[in-house]
């Protein structure tokens, strides 16, 4: 129906007749002359109807009203002097039309088309109407031409899409299932899947060697800003290979999916060990486009007069005493924003928050009454203090110090605006620890078919016999995440590839053998049949595009996103359902549960 998208015309194109197609954006009339902004996927031009030019045409579009559906004929002219529009990519030139067609009235909209002021919910709810703002196409062109990228990349380097099954069985990936009942089956139940890992496992077990899929993910977590229920991952797996071979294909993808969208990056990332980031940024995906770090500085706290730090330092394996060196903080900062810091922190287990300041004779602050004047220097050694700098401190338990220690410096860097926005910082984040301890109960940090390192606690044959060289809180895993500007993008293992060793792990895991078999007697079988050394990685789609995209909510980069609330404003769902279809289904529904 159409000669040209609307952006697609400019000066090159005055004298020519063209056909366009759209909804109408807005109409006026000038003096007896009426203007449309004319709107595609692509932007918006401007159709001018003058009754001096057709008659037929400028009575229709006096007709028009806001998103009606029109196709115009007519010739590209350039705007007169001083009515050209800079904002607008065809602002120099306008279509004078011929012939007006109204494809399909409108009512009146519930909001005008591109206004980012009316709020979220209505957007939500009229969401195809929220689509039809070009910026918002950009988003969805964006993440397409990125999905290819992706598809390209892994087809050229012998990777093999596969579906894997969305009716299953429940797939840990930590979080609870999204169950289905069973119609046949009545009284059972299938989970969706929260990431393909347990099948991508089995089609290296047939020797498939190298899968992908761009995946549909489901998940009933409690939702965040880069969080969705139902969300999408570019999932690798491979077989015969190393950690390197996964990081390499990973960078490979990323910097083609990079270049697709508009942007050079240059690999390899930089690595950073677990436990390094841990310690230094108090989190597993530091953002590393600032410098702000922490130093251990226990040691010289254990020396101190103050038998709070001093207790606090004789426990080095649980307890924690960090410092934030915050250069020119003395200078930047107000004794009541000094004063909030200490609210800030709290609010995530801090007893407190020392400081001190680096003047010029020397350290200040209500805590050096507590430290010989060696030690004073000490701190300013290893902080590394020039006057003028604040250094903060957080002594207590290890989880704890490192947590709100790593908040408080992204909270002071967000504060201090010293995070530039236009540079994509790459990291991979390697050698996690493979179990952490919560409440007492050892999980898997992964998920349960990781491979740990056995180098480290004295050999495969050591680690199945219970005899391991380390204390479990202790092993390492080939576990490995890709962290970009402080959002984990990805993340992947190698797999445990031996029943012995996968048997051992859940045992670990307080999974006993009845659980393992009832749950993943399929993936213990196939690992008796002669399983190939394995590894992959799942990259959050969603997020990637969140991210190259600028955008703040992951919901912005899905065509029809679950509010924070994991509901669709648009259709409703999840909704009730007839009590015939439950009979059906053999369900009964007890008293609603507020959750
Ligand atoms: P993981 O659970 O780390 O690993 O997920 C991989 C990536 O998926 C994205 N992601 C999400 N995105 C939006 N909303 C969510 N609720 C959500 N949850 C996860 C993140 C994350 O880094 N099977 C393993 C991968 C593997 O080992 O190969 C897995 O799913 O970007």
């Amino acid at each position: 129906m159409r000669t040209h998208y609307c952006t697609d015309l400019n000066e090159n194109n005055i004298g020519e007749i063209v056909e366009v197609c759209g909804w109408s954006n807005n109409s006026r009339d000038h003096g007896g002359v009426i203007f449309i902004d004319l709107r595609d996927k692509s932007g918006l031009i401007q159709l001018v109807c003058d009754p001096a030019d057709s008659k037929e045409a400028w009575e229709i579009a006096n007709g028009v009203r806001d998103e009606f559906v029109l196709r115009a004929k007519g010739r590209v002219r350039a705007r007169g002097e001083g009515l050209e529009n800079p904002k607008l990519k065809t602002g120099k030139i306008e279509i004078v039309v011929e012939e007006l067609i109204i494809e399909n009235a409108s009512e009146p909209v519930p909001f005008v088309i591109g206004d980012n002021s009316v709020g979220e919910e209505t957007r939500l709810k009229y969401r195809y109407l929220d689509l039809r703002n070009p910026k918002a196409y950009e988003v969805f062109k964006l993440r397409s031409k990125a999905s290819i990228a992706a598809r390209n990349l892994l087809d050229s380097r012998g990777f093999l899409e596969v579906e894997t099954p969305i009716l299953t069985k429940s797939t840990p990936e930590g979080a609870r299932d999204y169950l289905v009942p069973s119609r046949v089956h009545n009284g059972e139940f299938f989970a969706l899947p929260q990431s393909p890992q347990l099948f991508k496992q089995l089609l290296m077990c047939s020797g498939f060697d190298r899968y992908f899929q761009i995946a549909k993910c489901f998940r009933d977590e409690d939702l965040r800003a880069d969080r969705q229920p139902e969300f999408t991952q570019i999932d690798i797996e491979m077989s015969f290979c190393t950690q390197e071979d996964v990081i390499e294909v990973t960078e490979a993808l990323l910097k083609d999916i990079f270049k697709a969208c508009g942007y050079e990056i240059s690999t390899p990332f930089n690595r950073i060990k677990y436990k390094d980031a841990m310690e230094k940024y108090g989190s597993d995906k530091p953002d590393l486009r600032y410098d702000l770090s922490m130093v251990d500085v226990i040691d010289i706290f254990e020396r101190s007069t103050n038998e709070i730090f001093s207790n606090i330092a004789k426990d080095k394996k649980n307890n924690r005493i960090k410092a934030l060196k915050v250069p020119n903080g003395d200078n930047i900062f107000s004794k009541r924003q000094m004063k909030g810091f200490e609210d800030y922190v709290r609010k995530f287990g801090a007893a407190g928050l020392g400081y001190f300041q680096m003047k010029e004779d020397g350290l200040k602050g209500p805590l050096t009454k507590f430290f010989s004047e060696d030690d004073l220097n000490e701190i300013i050694k290893v902080t590394d203090l020039k006057v003028g700098d604040v250094v903060f401190f957080g002594a207590g338990a290890k989880s704890t110090v490192l947590d709100y220690m790593g908040r408080f410096r992204i909270y002071l860097a967000e504060l201090m605006e010293i995070i530039p926005q236009d540079v994509f910082e790459f990291v991979w984040v390697v050698d996690f620890d493979m179990f952490e301890v919560e409440d007492g109960k050892i999980k898997a940090l992964h998920h349960p078919f990781t491979m740990p390192k056995l180098d480290n606690i004295g050999g495969e044959a050591k680690f199945i016999s219970k005899d391991i060289d380390a204390p479990i809180d202790e092993m390492e895993s080939i576990a490995y995440d890709i962290v970009l500007n402080g959002v984990e993008l990805g993340g992947g293992s190698m797999r445990i590839h031996k029943k012995e060793i996968q048997e051992r792990v859940f045992e670990l895991l307080g999974i006993s053998e009845e659980e393992a078999n009832e749950k993943f007697e399929f993936l213990l079988d196939a690992l008796k049949f002669g399983a190939p050394p394995h590894g992959g990685l799942a990259m959050g789609l969603d997020r990637l595009i969140m991210l190259l995209t600028k955008s703040e909510s992951i919901r912005d980069v899905i065509a029809f996103p679950k509010t924070q609330r994991a509901q669709c404003l648009l259709t409703h769902a999840p909704s009730p359902v007839d009590n015939e279809q439950l009979r059906e289904l053999g369900i009964r529904l007890r008293e609603k549960k507020s959750v």
